[in-house]
């Protein structure tokens, strides 16, 4: 046979086989679930090339792709090695990332190669150490905050991250007392520190009159850690029996990532060039790229999706896992752009 009608033939075979199985899976292809958040158009645009990229910016880095690496861990060895596959990730897709809590290697100097992520992220991937308001409450009161400094500077990251965890601190037992509005320490920190800043919560967001004022400071981006996925608080509390019993209900106080984009949105209008922050990071409860996706062009910002749970799940278990997650993220968001528009309401 010749090599032409070899092909022909096993074109031919390829597609009997397809045939046979979609006869058998067709009957279990019923779907009677319809995502109404999405208008799909299928008419008007041919297939995304898998390489095409959604360029972002915050600071003055540049991201490939709209999706943050939200903060999470740091300082353990398990730890070291989950932040190490998240930055071969960041790098090798081109994100961004915030590192967990970084107080322990301001406590402990021998933990600061722990966070020492640089090397990996190579010069151009955003990387933010982060530190609750709590403790940069202390070292405003103790003077110490160029630590903050040099810590940044040796770590070459690009600023910092201060997570606002008023209720997580209440139900933590060993948690700390917020002695002054967040507020003011933020803008305490603001002036004595030049470093670019991000301000999140951890899992309940924040209020429309606590993003009015965040709008206002030259922070670089405000990540909503919103309730919805990863609430401290509720971990706290799992940690806390007594507590539990009594103070459950506030695990559910806080706001979606959906309310908090309506607030900014509303904000954006309402302040107008009073608004010195354009940057948000859209996260808490992101499960996936749609998630994502739908909140990114229901924003009026600059925006992308912060993700902590969901990429953990996939970095506990290996690079290839976590890799190919992300990569699938990046996919459904191409594809997405390209075939669904949300629908307003
Ligand atoms: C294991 C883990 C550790 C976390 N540690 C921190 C932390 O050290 N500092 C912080 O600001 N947020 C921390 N977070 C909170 C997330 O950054 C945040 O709530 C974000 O909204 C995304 O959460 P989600 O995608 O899991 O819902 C952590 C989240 C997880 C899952």
């Amino acid at each position: 046979m010749s090599s032409k009608k070899q092909v022909l033939a096993i074109n031919s075979k390829k597609t009997a086989t397809r045939k046979d199985s979609h006869i058998a899976l067709a009957l279990l292809s019923q779907n009677s679930l319809i995502d109404a958040r999405f208008y799909y158009e299928p008419m008007l645009a041919a297939h995304p090339n898998k390489n095409d990229e959604w360029p972002i910016s915050i600071g003055n880095r540049k991201m490939k792709y709209p999706i943050w690496i939200s903060s999470m861990t740091g300082g353990t060895t398990k730890t070291n090695e989950i932040n190490n596959r998240l930055a071969i990730a960041a790098a090798k897709f081109g994100l961004g990332m915030g590192v967990g809590s970084a107080r322990i290697a301001l406590e402990n100097k021998e933990k600061i190669n722990d966070f020492n992520l640089r090397p990996i992220l190579g010069n151009q991937t955003p990387f933010y150490l982060n530190f609750g308001i709590a403790q940069i409450e202390k070292m405003i009161a103790a003077k110490s905050l160029n630590a903050i400094n040099k810590l940044v500077e040796k770590l070459k990251a690009d600023g910092v991250i201060i997570h606002v965890n008023p209720l997580q601190e209440w139900m933590q037992p060993e948690g700390d007392f917020i002695k002054h509005a967040p507020l003011q320490t933020i803008e305490t920190f603001l002036q004595q520190v030049k470093l670019p800043l991000i301000v999140k919560e951890v899992g309940q967001g924040f209020g429309y009159q606590s993003m009015k004022k965040l709008l206002q400071l030259p922070l670089t981006a405000i990540e909503f850690a919103a309730n919805g996925g990863t609430n401290f608080s509720k971990l706290e509390l799992l940690r806390n029996k007594t507590k539990a019993k009594y103070l459950k209900p506030f695990e559910q106080v806080g706001h979606s990532a959906e309310e908090m984009v309506a607030f900014n949105n509303q904000l954006i209008k309402e302040l107008g060039n009073k608004r010195k922050c354009n940057t948000i990071i859209i996260s808490g409860g992101i499960k996936n790229f749609l998630d994502g996706y739908y909140l990114i062009q229901k924003s009026t910002a600059n925006a992308m999706f912060g993700m902590a749970s969901e990429i953990l799940k996939h970095a506990k278990e290996s690079q290839a896992a976590l890799d190919e997650f992300i990569q699938y993220q990046i996919e459904g968001i191409l594809l997405a752009r390209t075939f669904l528009t949300i629908k307003e309401n």
